[in-house]
């Protein structure tokens, strides 16, 4: 990979600096559009006190009333770096999660589409939007593995897998920077939040977590080796303490996991606020402390506190940090800028937004992510010519259904279930009221036989410092289920929850399950063209879905227990008041049609440690057959196990995926090549380790695959 800290530019300018100027440039300010300290920070800017702006304003959409920035806003920023005395352009970063004026599903959704390239292409259009408005620097992939859906931020993530975290990962950072971050169209990602944000014990944001070594180096760190390995410009610094360690301030993890053990070669920029909070987290006394523990652990921007900008000189001057330091920090970011291209095109044109097809990309992804859980009597899809109740507290939405962090979209864009169900269905007498009380949505399910409840959660019930205690179906919406299964009528269960919730037994009241998710501004089209066989279901479960809120945490990539308790495949009692499995499995999904495995044969039942040392692969070709009558996407999964190693390793992890169309009745051939890295496993220290002995593979369509194959290693 090209290193960046070479340039004879940089070096020249760098030898030009002031202490000053080179402060400035690792010192991240906030604005929001056109408030009142516009003047006082441009001012700072000519100065050569700023070297970067987020705008962060709120989370919510339309800016949270403030007013947007825009093209003409960021001109006008631009404008006075050119004015300073180095005339070093500044670097403009946003919130771009996932959705800038066309709003694309929330993260946890699009990694349920398991569909590595078209999540490429919508982060590519994201990109192209958010460019035109003068962004150069996206604040994503949020790449944060986890396995609490109380955590309000699993909706911004890919879920609770190292391997679709990673694919993820590779996905986004390709759609955001393009074959450079200096091309049109083009931005430089930031993969965030390094590391173990998402472990926060109890899904409470911001809070502890206790990760081990080995766990670090197989389940957080994969999406972010892929993110490097991708080329991302940049990454954030999580906010969380780890095992007593706040990441902010942890110069093992920020420089000897992230730089020297994975060759990141970017700058690192702290989460707001995150260096002055480290005298909060208990180890500085003061900002000082702060700014220079920061700044020596690895970080070389920081954001919104100001911190570095008012400690870092007299540390210098203190000889408590040194200018080495300094000058290897201010190189990173003035890299990044070249690498961005920013000294060439402080300002770029806009470049011509197809926003129909991104529309169509929106809807399409929508399509692929929503996930159908159940349905009984193959109720689904419905008929386009019958009589339908809709209601529901999601059948008119549409500011939810753009999920959290969408501060550039617009409810306005947003079509909402009612109205895509009469889209795709012109010809259905559909029932609806546009209402919330329970009883009235009771009076009008009388009108029909079949009743779609469109229920779900708010956006602000999920994202950042948005945990829930109690993610169980609400109450009020269980209670519409049950009044409609009490009046006999086929209940389709459509929920636009942006976290996995634990429905419970209230699955039972539901003869068909649509998770629909928080799916954008082309949710209301994906959910009909799905519900009335438009379109074909094909997503699958990027998180687990459990029963209930005390099993969390639950995920399939268990560790194995010494008595089956853990071995969540069998009934199995954890607890003597609930089950010890999931409503549903990780990589869960059905369809119209049906899939099968047929058969699976490894090209060589055994291969020897150093065949896999020397870059020589264990081939598995598996064939599926589409046994049903109509054409689907299938989404085979290939899960190992390594029941004896040197480490215990999960009950199953998930170590291939394709996503595939099978026409009716076709039988298709896939082949998975498991290498080195594929089979091995990551000891505590970092070194990818394999041992002799079995390995089993399993092959299907969720994480309770079936085994297909051994594999020995010799
Ligand atoms: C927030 C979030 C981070 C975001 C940043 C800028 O606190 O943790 O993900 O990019 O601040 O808005």
């Amino acid at each position: 990979m090209k290193k960046w800290n070479d340039s004879p530019k940089i070096q020249e300018l760098l030898s030009r600096m002031t202490l000053q100027e080179k402060i400035g440039q690792l010192n991240q300010r906030n604005i929001c559009a056109y408030d009142e300290h516009v003047e006082e920070i441009k001012q700072e800017v000519r100065e050569g006190k700023i070297g970067s702006l987020l705008f962060s304003g709120s989370a919510i959409p339309e800016n949270g009333g403030m007013e947007a920035f825009d093209l003409d806003f960021t001109r006008e920023l631009q404008e006075a770096a050119m004015e300073s005395r180095l005339k070093i352009p500044l670097l403009l970063g946003r919130d771009v999660i996932h959705g800038f004026e066309t709003i694309f599903p929330i993260p946890l959704m699009m990694a349920a589409s398991f569909d590595d390239r078209l999540i490429e292409e919508c982060y590519s259009a994201l990109a192209a939007e958010a460019g035109n408005a003068g962004v150069r620097w996206a604040f994503a992939p949020m790449l944060d593995l986890s396995r609490d859906p109380r955590w309000g931020r699993v909706i911004e993530g890919p879920g609770e897998d190292p391997l679709l975290g990673s694919r993820y990962a590779a996905s986004a950072v390709r759609g955001f920077q393009g074959g450079s971050p200096a091309q049109e169209g083009r931005l430089l990602a930031c993969a965030k939040h390094f590391i173990g944000y998402g472990a926060s014990e109890g899904g409470r944001d911001y809070h502890h977590t206790e990760i081990s070594d080995y766990a670090l180096q197989n389940q957080y760190l994969p999406a972010f080796r892929a993110a490097v390995r991708a080329g991302v410009g940049s990454v954030m610094a999580s906010f969380n303490e780890l095992s007593g360690q706040p990441v902010t301030g942890s110069r093992r993890l920020l420089t000897e996991v992230l730089r020297e053990q994975l060759g990141f070669d970017g700058f690192v920029v702290s989460d707001w606020g995150g260096v002055e909070q480290l005298e909060a987290q208990g180890v500085a006394e003061n900002g000082a402390d702060c700014a220079r523990l920061a700044l020596q652990a690895g970080v070389d921007m920081d954001m919104a506190d100001q911190c570095f900008a008012r400690h870092l000189e007299a540390e210098v001057m203190a000889g408590r940090v040194s200018m080495e330091e300094i000058d290897r920090a201010v190189e990173r970011v003035l890299q990044a800028k070249l690498r961005a291209g920013l000294f060439r095109q402080p300002v770029r044109e806009t470049v011509n937004i197809d926003r129909v097809k991104h529309r169509a990309l929106a809807r399409r992804i929508a399509g692929e992510s929503m996930v159908l859980l159940k349905n009984d009597r193959n109720l689904l899809p419905l008929s386009k010519k019958g009589r339908v109740v809709l209601t529901g507290c999601m059948a008119q939405n549409r500011d939810s259904l753009m999920g959290a962090w969408t501060p550039d979209g617009s409810a306005d864009s947003v079509i909402t279930i009612e109205e895509g169900i009469r889209a795709v269905a012109p010809e259905l007498e559909l029932f609806t009221e546009s209402c919330t009380l329970l009883s009235d949505m009771t009076a009008v399910m009388e009108q029909a036989d079949t009743v779609i409840l469109a229920l779900g959660e708010s956006a602000r019930a999920s994202g950042e410092f948005h945990c829930l205690a109690d993610i169980s179906l609400p109450e009020d919406q269980a209670a519409l289920a049950l009044r409609a299964r009490r009046l006999g009528k086929k209940v389709v269960g459509l929920l636009c929850f942006g976290r996995p919730i634990a429905l419970g037994d209230t699955i039972s009241l539901f003869d068909a399950v649509l998770y629909a998710g928080h799916a954008g501004c082309e949710a209301g089209m994906a959910a009909a063209e799905l519900l009335f066989g438009d379109r074909n279901p094909s997503g699958h479960l990027s998180m687990t879905l459990p029963r209930s809120v005390g099993q969390l945490p639950l995920y399939y990539n268990a560790a194995p227990s010494g008595r089956p308790v853990n071995g969540y495949y069998t009934e199995c009692r954890n607890y003597i008041d609930e089950s010890g499995s999931p409503l549903y499995p990780f990589g869960y999904g059905l369809s119209y049609t049906s899939f099968q495995v047929e058969k699976a044969r490894l090209e060589k039942e055994t291969l020897s440690l150093a065949e896999l040392s020397a870059g020589e692969k264990a081939v598995l070709h598996v064939w599926v057959s589409n046994t049903g009558e109509r054409d689907g996407d299938t989404v085979l999964q290939l899960y190992l196990r390594d029941p004896a190693a040197s480490m215990a390793r999960p009950l199953r992890e998930l170590k291939a995926y394709e996503r595939r169309t099978l026409s009716a009745g076709e039988t298709a051939e896939f082949v998975f090549r498991l290498g080195l890295e594929e089979l091995g496993y990551y000891l505590p220290d970092g070194l990818l380790t394999l041992e002799k002995g079995e390995i089993q593979l399993f092959a299907g369509f969720d994480a309770w695959a079936e085994e297909c194959a051994k594999l020995r290693i010799v």
